[in-house]
């Protein structure tokens, strides 16, 4: 398919200027309209769109300023290059800031049209990647990509798609790996801030006393590391959205002062005085049962109401096995073309193992699996041995082993130390599995240090495949 020539108009009551340029710019492999002044310019540009326009300023009838107002009235990605006497060049400048691309001074040298025009050109066709870019992205991270089958999840994609074009305060709950955070980055791109940042703050990631500073910014020296002025995740996200991840793990502090900010839509970086005003949609995540938490006191009751004006709520993986099938060819076919293999399918052993296990981890522990069995897989099927342990294994969950007496699924009568060791294997197997693999958040999930995980990994020899991070 070839590509259209670009249109270019151009407007001068001179006819050797308009014979000049005609011959320069078609042999440039433009398409070429002209106009002897601003009244033909602009019903010349209404019939068809120019991608430029070349442009004398001084002009019976309408003059070039005039008509490149009107011009950019029809379509205001056109570049309009103003040319322009000497003595007339204030006036081209002042037309730059209300719009006009560039201007030239008369007489010009025909190369520097040649390379205005090209410029111009180049430039419109940049602002059309980014269009199509940003279509692409809504579309890829807007609600649709949300895969499923579930009945529920797809009204909850209806309801993500409606509440998107709010500019409501958005929670979203549910449980580690379910897609909390596909969700908010819908919520964005399905809003008209689509066009904006999208930030997120994972706010279990960052060290407690280095928060505010990230949400808010800090002045230069206002506290010992500020070495210079920073601008904050607020800042970062004016006139976009803020995805505030784990949003369960601030500090009562913080939390006073992030319900300021949502209260007053204003804040202040630390160290300075001057509040700043905020225009950012804040969308929330947590794994925790705010509710809960909130009853206990460690959450403040009135920022919960004020974050929680819509709820979205998202299902565990083990409550919808359609989307255990649709989701696992999904992630089949992502892995295998990334590593290059060909793989046809998943073995139906393999799928009632996928099925039968109960995915604490959740689409992102499926993920991980079928990236495994993918890259482990001799053969051009899955089978269940490509899949981790604890998936095969899960099949048989519950059942009793060897039918000795049991206590809450253990063998009674065995040395104490084995039965804690295995216990303690199966609950931090869990807890990674639940974070994602991620080791600091695992440890806080057990309320252990990261020393101590470390130290418990390696006694158990979870190291290699469950501690990835
Ligand atoms: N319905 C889905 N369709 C496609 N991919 C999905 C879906 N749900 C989740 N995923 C993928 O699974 C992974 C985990 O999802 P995500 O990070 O959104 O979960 P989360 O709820 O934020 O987890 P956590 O609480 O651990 O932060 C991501 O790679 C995401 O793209
Ligand atoms: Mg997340």
């Amino acid at each position: 398919m070839s590509v259209p020539a670009p249109a270019v108009l151009v407007v001068d009551d001179d006819e050797a200027i308009r014979r000049m340029l005609t011959a320069v710019l078609t042999k440039e492999g433009a398409a070429v309209a002209v106009a002897e002044d601003g009244v033909e310019a602009t019903e010349a540009f209404r019939r068809r769109h120019a991608d430029v326009v070349l442009m004398d300023i001084r002009m019976p009838r309408m003059n070039g300023l005039d008509a490149m107002k009107a011009i950019l009235e029809v379509d205001r990605g056109a570049a309009v290059i103003l040319m322009t006497a000497f003595a007339e060049v204030g006036t081209a400048v002042k037309a730059v800031k209300d719009g006009a691309f560039d201007y030239v001074i008369k007489p010009f040298d025909i190369e520097e049209i040649r390379l205005l025009v090209r410029r111009a050109l180049e430039i419109r066709s940049m602002r059309a990647d980014i269009v199509s870019l940003r279509r692409e992205l809504s579309e890829r991270y807007g609600a649709e990509g949300i895969l499923t089958d579930n009945p529920r999840m797809l009204e909850l994609r209806a309801t993500i798609a409606k509440v998107a074009r709010s500019a409501a305060t958005v929670l979203i709950q549910g449980e580690s790996g379910t897609g909390k955070e596909l969700v908010a980055a819908a919520v964005h791109y399905g809003s008209p801030r689509a066009t904006g940042p999208f930030v997120k703050v994972n706010c279990a990631a960052i060290p407690e006393g280095l928060l505010e500073s990230e949400f808010f910014g800090h002045e230069k020296g206002s506290f010992t590391g500020a070495v210079g002025r920073r601008r904050g995740r607020f800042e970062q996200a004016e006139h976009g959205t803020l995805f505030l991840d784990e949003i369960g793990e601030i500090s009562t502090g913080l939390q006073v002062k992030l319900l300021r900010v949502l209260q007053e839509r204003e804040f202040e970086r630390v160290g300075g005085a001057a509040p700043i005003k905020t225009d950012v949609r804040i969308v929330a995540a947590t794994n925790r049962d705010l509710d809960a938490m909130v009853r206990a006191g460690t959450f403040r009751q009135d920022l919960f109401f004020r974050l929680n004006v819509v709820t979205l709520k998202t299902i565990p993986l083990r409550d919808r096995p359609e989307d255990i099938r649709l989701l696992a060819g999904h992630f089949l076919e992502r892995f295998a073309a990334q590593n290059d293999l060909v793989i046809r399918g998943i073995d139906p052993a393999t799928m009632d193992c996928l099925l039968a296990y109960d995915w604490p981890g959740n689409v992102r522990e499926l993920a991980n699996a079928i990236e495994r069995a993918v890259v482990m897989s001799t053969t051009s099927v899955i089978l269940p041995e490509d899949l981790p342990e604890q998936v095969v294994r899960g099949h048989a969950h519950g059942a009793a082993a060897d039918g000795g007496d049991e206590v809450d699924g253990v063998e009674a009568g065995r040395p104490l130390r084995e039965l804690v060791n295995e216990f303690e294997t199966k609950v931090i197997r869990s807890a990674l599995a639940h974070n994602g693999g991620n080791r600091a958040r695992t440890a806080v999930a057990l309320g252990i240090s990261r020393r101590a995980l470390l130290y418990k990994l390696q006694e158990y020899a979870l190291g290699a495949r469950e501690g990835a991070e």
